[in-house]
């Protein structure tokens, strides 16, 4: 066991008060300093120790098997080299430790998929490198994670922006 876990668009810090007892430590990688800002009353009052370690999550500053757990939450969309990233992540984690993502991606209906491809480059440059049309499920196991549990759905609004990608994925042991 390892001591921790490391959060991979730390943003705002809306995860922090869900992170369960079991968490001791986080390290926390975002590169947008307004995210710190926003953050900084989340992380003063939470009960788990929050470390801002780095700045990209192409290139983790962490050893290698570092961390239990990684959790990413609307952040795949945004990393530029997305497959890097999981890479990163994956080496991070020990072997048998768990990658917990809440991310937005590909439809599986092919009209909106077309539609999601259409719109993504004018998404991306509006909302920060925001793709619509990633397929997340495939870019975790790409990257050599076993997906234990997996969850997708629509939130409200118009499907190009609201398929989700909902689960846990473990790195073999
Ligand atoms: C939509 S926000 C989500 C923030 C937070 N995870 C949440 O659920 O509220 C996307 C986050 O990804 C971060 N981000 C963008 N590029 C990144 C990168 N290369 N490495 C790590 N985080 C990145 C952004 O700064 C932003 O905080």
């Amino acid at each position: 066991m390892t001591d921790g876990g490391g959060v991979v668009g730390f943003g705002s810090g809306r995860n922090v008060p869900h992170y369960p007892p079991s968490v001791k430590r986080v390290r926390a990688v975002d590169p947008a300093t307004v995210g710190r800002k926003l953050a900084a009353k989340r992380v003063a009052a939470s009960a788990v120790p929050v470390e801002y370690l780095g700045l990209d999550g192409q290139d983790l500053p962490m050893d290698d098997a570092a961390v239990d757990h990684v959790l990413t939450t609307w952040t795949l969309c945004t990393i530029p080299d997305v497959d890097r990233a999981l890479q990163e992540m994956h080496r991070v984690l020990r072997p048998g430790g768990a990658l917990h993502f809440i991310e937005h991606g590909r439809a599986p209906e092919p009209k909106v998929a077309q539609w999601q491809d259409r719109i993504t480059p004018v998404q991306r440059r509006l909302f920060g490198g925001c793709h619509l049309n990633r397929q997340i499920d495939g870019l975790i196991e790409g990257a050599g994670f076993e997906m234990t549990s997996i969850s997708t759905y629509y939130v409200k609004g118009p499907k190009a922006f609201g398929r989700m990608y909902e689960g846990v994925a473990s790195k073999p042991g």
